[in-house]
């Protein structure tokens, strides 16, 4: 391990978790979400540090290279992780960003550990960032940490990425510790969004939150477009749309044992006219309750054929903990039992559901084997599975069925798109990408790659650097700039 590093990252989780296995030794293990596929590639191709949890609790490690990434591990109670994490992260911030899908909880004792977490987070990264270092915090479990790092070390640039939507106005301020998140997200010197929404909503709050009179006193906050003025210090908010490492993506998927996987899977499905795919972590804002209320209807219908159209829906589990989860895993594994029991046949079951990460190259054999990917989300800050799909199509067969509720729907203005909320405008869409005319889906599929390809992971990573690193007049010019390039 060196000495301080130039460049740190800080995000809840470390890259990799870490796996007890049943003879009690341990090995570490990739980490679920999109967060992680998009900055782990930046980070290695980056001589870079890594704050993070490492995903048990309890559990003391000193920092550690994997991969070629240098890792500082933060100790989180179990107490911590049922508060800190399963509760406010995940149970009060996670619904409130989305659209308030499900209630979100707001309970004190769940706060208090927030602002105790995201405090160890800031000393760890305090202590692991050389003198005058860059430093880019994560995702809505760490919005304190930015004005918390500040005050330890304002000899910092200090950037900050919110990977999941920010909520309208009028939801936001249900947050009884609102004023509390805009001020520590004003620790920042830029702060990042996926779309101009999000950045729009920030700069209207923190004006209005942030620039009030309080007891405390005033912190004087303006803000114009793109730029906030805390004191004598600018704030740039700006839209950064994430990606993917689109390039190795389109490597891989052409690889010749990827292909033949593809054909197996098809064959091992019964080779069906068609193969429909859904791809997420087991998250009720990802709609998998919709595509399959699409589907179970279709099939009443008589409109889908269940010998010839075939679904698959890999599932990460996640948060397995939290009360929400643990009741949409129940209902969405009765959906798929009552599908199967209606129209399934001994040895054919139409919707075929694996509740497990799946490995990476036979992640990419499946989205090379699909016809179809259903992405159907709620709401979704961006929806990289949308991304990664089109990037294996190098065949340019295939079809999107993309919500209109993810930030990618701005980008891959050629997918089906479909309002989740409609039902049978689900339900059209999902019939139109299966039986779409081969030339008109080709069309479609060259024109998404274009954008996807040329638009990576790197080049967002690039465009959010450069900007921390420009001076701050250019702040204004940041609002949506980059969904138009
Ligand atoms: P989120 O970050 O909310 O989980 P994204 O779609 O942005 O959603 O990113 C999810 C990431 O996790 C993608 O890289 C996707 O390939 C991966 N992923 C999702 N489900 C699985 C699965 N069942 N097995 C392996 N990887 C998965
Ligand atoms: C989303 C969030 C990430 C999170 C990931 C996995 O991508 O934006 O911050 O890491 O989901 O969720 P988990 O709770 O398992 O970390």
């Amino acid at each position: 391990m060196g000495s301080a590093s130039e460049f740190v990252v800080v995000a809840n989780r470390l890259p990799v978790d870490l796996e007890t296995l049943p003879d009690g030794s341990t090995r570490w293990k990739r980490s679920p979400g999109g967060l992680v596929t998009a900055l782990e590639p930046i980070l290695r191709g980056k001589k870079g540090a890594w704050v993070g949890w490492p995903g048990v609790p309890d559990t003391d490690l000193g920092p550690i290279v994997e991969d070629g990434i240098e890792l500082y591990p933060v100790r989180l109670s179990a107490q911590e992780v049922a508060d800190y994490y399963e509760g406010f992260s995940n149970a009060t911030l996670w619904p409130l960003y989305h659209d308030v899908i499900v209630k979100p909880v707001y309970d004190r004792s769940w706060w208090n550990a927030y602002v105790e977490v995201n405090r160890r987070f800031a000393e760890a990264t305090s202590a692991a960032a050389a003198h005058g270092a860059t430093v880019w915090i994560q995702d809505y479990q760490l919005q304190l940490v930015p004005k918390m790092l500040r005050m330890l070390r304002p000899d910092l640039t200090i950037g900050f990425f919110l990977h999941i939507p920010f909520p309208p106005v009028e939801l936001f301020m249900q947050m009884p510790w609102r004023r509390e998140i805009v001020e520590g997200l004003l620790g920042a010197d830029l702060i990042g969004f996926h779309l101009p929404g999000g950045a729009q909503n920030f700069l209207y709050l923190a004006r209005r939150l942030a620039g009030q009179p309080t007891s405390r006193g005033n912190v004087g906050v303006r803000s114009k477009l793109g730029v906030v003025q805390v004191g004598f210090r600018n704030v740039r908010v700006g839209a950064f749309p994430i990606s993917i490492d689109s390039g190795q993506l389109d490597e891989l998927s052409r690889k010749k044992s990827i292909r033949d996987r593809a054909k197996q899977i098809r064959k091992e499905l019964g080779n069906p006219e068609k193969v429909m795919l859904g791809v997420d972590r087991l998250d009720y804002t990802k709609g998998i309750d919709v595509r399959l209320n699409a589907i179970r209807e279709l099939l009443e219908e008589g409109r889908m054929d269940p010998a010839q159209n075939i679904m698959v829906q890999l599932a990460t589990p996640s948060r397995e903990r939290v009360e929400s989860y643990i009741q949409m895993r129940g209902d969405i594994e009765q959906q798929v039992g009552r599908i199967n029991g209606e129209f399934g046949q001994v040895g054919r079951p139409v919707v075929h559901y694996l509740h497990r990460p799946i490995p990476r190259e036979e992640l990419i054999a499946f989205f090379v084997a699909a016809d179809v990917m259903l992405v159907t989300p709620l709401r979704d800050g961006m929806n990289l599975v949308a991304k990664e799909y089109v990037a294996c199509r190098s065949d340019l067969g295939g079809a999107l069925l993309l919500s209109e509720f993810t930030g990618a729907a701005a980008e891959l203005r050629q997918a089906y798109q479909a309002n989740p909320h409609d039902l049978d405008g689900v339900k059209d869409e999902m019939v139109a990408a299966l039986t779409q005319d081969r030339e008109a889906g080709r069309r479609r599929m060259r024109a998404m790659r274009r954008q996807v390809l040329a638009h990576d992971v790197d080049r967002w990573a690039k465009s959010f650097l450069n900007a921390l690193a420009r001076d701050s007049v250019a702040g204004g010019a940041l609002l949506g700039d980059e969904l138009k390039a």
